[in-house]
């Protein structure tokens, strides 16, 4: 019996030379987690407190990593200053660690994601960089929203009010760059565009600040879209405030920092909240739930806990709670397939001994592609909704909420969901169940107030200040000055095609500033293919006139509608038209009527001489004998001359 035990203890070791038994024995009592974050950010301190909160609600939870402890190593590190925050994560990723949760900024984000490839360590990051995906980076596992449908919000709600041209603020890192570039993208597919795109350092000055604001104020576009974050754009709207561009006709699009800050920071200062009036924003949409109404109710004694007690909870919290739960889930399912937990020196980086920076302390974790491959797989409903990701490595189902910011609070005036592409006052989770309904017809957000404490929407755009005035190349006519001329007494332009313009302008509902320039010296006409090729070559901005439209002008230029319209006609002059009881002599001449008289007179003569001397008719006094032959030649023309009757 003994004998018997101890050999199948012996097999036993035999066949697992790691443990007796695999499923139980392997499960470490310890699992590490690492998480990389600036403590003294908004973002930075909900994270930390979201991270202890869902450790002590997995740790406490006996269907899940049973029997393992999960435990976290949180470094502070500074996302400003690049190089120190870099050189900050990367001695910390010396620290052995099974999952990364963050860096919470881009910046670092893409370095990490180099050093969590080649330490196969799944980062479970939220940045929102549209350019980290996990095509590049296998590790990088986004957890969070993703700027790509963020700007695809923001231009779908550009579009639904109509407005083609957007002025883009941005922080001038990698965050705010690329950001920007997706916005670019984004709105090209709504046929709109930035029109004038200006970036700032994050420790950009006052004065520097203000001159930006004044630029962006002489521009066209009243659209302004603000990508940064939470610190340097508020500071930047304090000064819109002063500057006087938070008032009627504006627009303000924050990105989703906005909303992020007002939701975390329990004493926003009311003079903030003034400034903000009538600024729209978004906010990634997270499903209302029990779950989530758990943590939220949890969450002060949680902050107060790792002293952040005047946090409160912001999205970013909820994702971060979820993706510790995902790494709990993913390790679970990992220790349930047998998976052992184990780190090996890099042998690239032993190459590199010598430095100080002692890179050859980082190990590679051994397991880290089977559970990378548990992560990709999870699918759990978390306090953010459903937990699952696509084959692209995001979350399902991106979704936003578009905020207005009025009064002392935010109001909530629609949905964008990436599901059906279109903003909705309808909740996105009330569409997953329906087939997408794309119809523009269904586009529908609540009633907002702009800036100004106006309920009309803005036209997006003024003629900017410092514009330059249009040169309108106008003919200076010598012949048919009703056309076009130049009129000397005044100096200024007159005539049809003129009228036509101003008219035409008056009926535009903005205003726009242009100058005549005559064309030509006004003792001949001026030559139109000059004219026109002067618009080629841009001395002109466009030209006005009696221009006739011919095939080879329509290549280069693009003409009006005409407005003198003729098509194929035939001139002829015209005589004034006198009727008066003679009219019936106009259609001869004179002279023509003196022939055909003369004809008359000739035809009765020569009767006469043939007739006179056999017919008695043609006889008597002199008098008569003339009287006979005009009584003949008139005759003629009233009567048949039968032979009967004249002889
Ligand atoms: C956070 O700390 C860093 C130094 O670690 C400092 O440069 C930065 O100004 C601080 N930010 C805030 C908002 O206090
Ligand atoms: C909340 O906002 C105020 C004013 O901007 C700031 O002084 C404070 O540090 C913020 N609190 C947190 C926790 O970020
Ligand atoms: C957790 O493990 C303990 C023993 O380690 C066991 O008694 C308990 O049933 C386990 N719970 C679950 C839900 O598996
Ligand atoms: C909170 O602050 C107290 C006192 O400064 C300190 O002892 C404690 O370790 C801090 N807790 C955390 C989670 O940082
Ligand atoms: C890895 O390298 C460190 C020193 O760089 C050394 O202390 C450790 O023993 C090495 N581990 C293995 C498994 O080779
Ligand atoms: C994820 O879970 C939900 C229910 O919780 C289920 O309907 C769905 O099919 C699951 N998806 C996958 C890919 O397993
Ligand atoms: C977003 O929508 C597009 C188009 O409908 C789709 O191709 C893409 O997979 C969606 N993305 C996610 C993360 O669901
Ligand atoms: C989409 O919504 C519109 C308006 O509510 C409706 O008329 C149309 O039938 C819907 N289309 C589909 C495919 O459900
Ligand atoms: C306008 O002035 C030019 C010379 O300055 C002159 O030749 C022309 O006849 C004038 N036209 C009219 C309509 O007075
Ligand atoms: C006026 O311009 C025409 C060409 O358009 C030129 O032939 C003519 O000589 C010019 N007359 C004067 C007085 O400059």
């Amino acid at each position: 019996m003994e004998i018997s035990f101890l050999m199948l203890l012996v097999l036993s070791l035999l066949l697992f030379p790691n443990g007796i038994c695999k499923g139980l024995a392997a499960r470490p009592p310890v699992v590490n987690i690492g998480s990389i974050l600036q403590f003294n950010s908004t973002t930075g301190g909900v994270a930390a407190v979201a991270i202890h909160a869902a450790l002590e609600d997995i740790n406490s939870d006996p269907t899940v990593l049973n029997g393992t402890t999960l435990k976290v190593q949180i470094k502070d590190t500074n996302c400003f200053d690049g190089f120190l925050g870099m050189v900050q994560a990367l001695q910390f990723m010396e620290t052995d660690v099974v999952a990364l949760i963050g860096p919470q900024c881009s910046t670092i984000s893409h370095i990490i994601s180099y050093v969590a490839n080649e330490l196969r360590v799944p980062l479970m990051s939220f940045a929102s960089d549209a350019t980290l995906s996990s095509i590049q980076f296998p590790f990088f596992v986004r957890t969070g929203p993703n700027d790509l449908y963020q700007m695809a919000a923001v231009a779908e709600v550009v579009d639904y009010n109509h407005w083609k041209i957007v002025t883009a603020i941005y922080i001038d890192n990698v965050y705010g760059r690329n950001g920007i570039a997706a916005l670019d993208d984004a709105l090209a597919l709504k046929r709109c565009k930035i029109s004038y795109k200006v970036g700032f350092p994050s420790n950009a000055k006052r004065s520097e600040l203000i001159n930006l604001l004044v630029s962006v104020s002489y521009m066209e576009s009243r659209v302004i879209i603000l990508h940064t974050g939470a610190e340097p754009g508020l500071k930047l709207f304090s000064m819109v405030k002063q500057l006087n561009m938070m008032g009627n006709g504006y627009v303000w699009i924050a990105t989703d920092w906005l909303s992020a800050y007002l939701d975390a920071n329990s004493s926003v200062p009311a003079e903030t909240i003034s400034g903000l009036q009538g600024v729209l924003t978004l906010r990634p949409h997270i499903p209302n739930s029990k779950m989530k109404s758990n943590l939220v109710s949890k969450w002060n004694k949680q902050s107060k806990k790792s002293n952040y007690s005047d946090l409160r909870v912001n999205t970013y919290g909820f994702y971060v709670y979820d993706s510790v739960w995902a790494v709990a889930r993913a390790l679970d399912a990992f220790f349930d397939d047998g998976g052992r937990i184990s780190f090996s020196n890099d042998s690239m980086l032993h190459d590199e001994t010598g430095g100080t920076l002692h890179l050859e302390a980082m190990s590679i974790s051994d397991m880290g592609n089977k559970l990378l491959e548990k992560i990709r797989k999870v699918n759990f409903t978390g306090v953010s909704g459903q937990v699952q990701f696509d084959a692209g490595g995001n979350l399902i189902h991106p979704a936003y909420d578009i905020i207005n910011i009025i009064g002392n609070g935010m109001r909530t005036i629609g949905f964008w969901s990436n599901y059906s592409g279109l903003l909705s006052t309808v909740s996105p989770e009330a569409l997953y169940s329906k087939p997408p309904n794309i119809s523009l017809a269904d586009q529908h957000l609540y009633d907002v107030i702009w800036p100004g404490e106006t309920a009309q929407r803005p036209r997006g755009w003024v003629f900017p200040s410092n514009a330059k005035q249009l040169k309108i190349g106008v003919p200076n006519r010598f012949s048919f000055k009703e056309f076009v001329t130049k009129d000397n007494s005044t100096g200024s332009m007159k005539g049809y095609c003129i009228d036509v313009f101003t008219q035409a302008l008056a009926l535009l509902p903005y205003p726009v500033s242009y100058k005549f320039v005559p064309f030509g010296n006004g003792t001949e006409n001026p030559n139109y293919d000059k004219l026109v090729q002067m618009i080629e070559s841009n001395e002109f901005d466009a030209a006005i006139g009696d221009i006739a439209i011919t095939m080879r002008r329509t290549v280069t230029l693009d003409f009006t509608q005409p407005f003198i319209e003729t098509g194929l006609v035939i001139l002829a002059p015209v005589k004034q038209h006198i009727t008066s009881s003679w009219a019936f002599l106009q259609p001869f001449t004179l002279q023509m009527w003196c022939v055909t008289g003369s004809y008359f007179l000739i035809v009765g003569v020569v009767v006469w001489v043939l007739e006179h001397r056999i017919n008695d008719d043609f006889r008597g006094s002199v008098r008569q004998q003339i009287i006979t032959i005009f009584w003949f030649s008139f005759s003629t023309l009233f009567f048949a001359h039968t032979q009967e009757k004249i002889l």
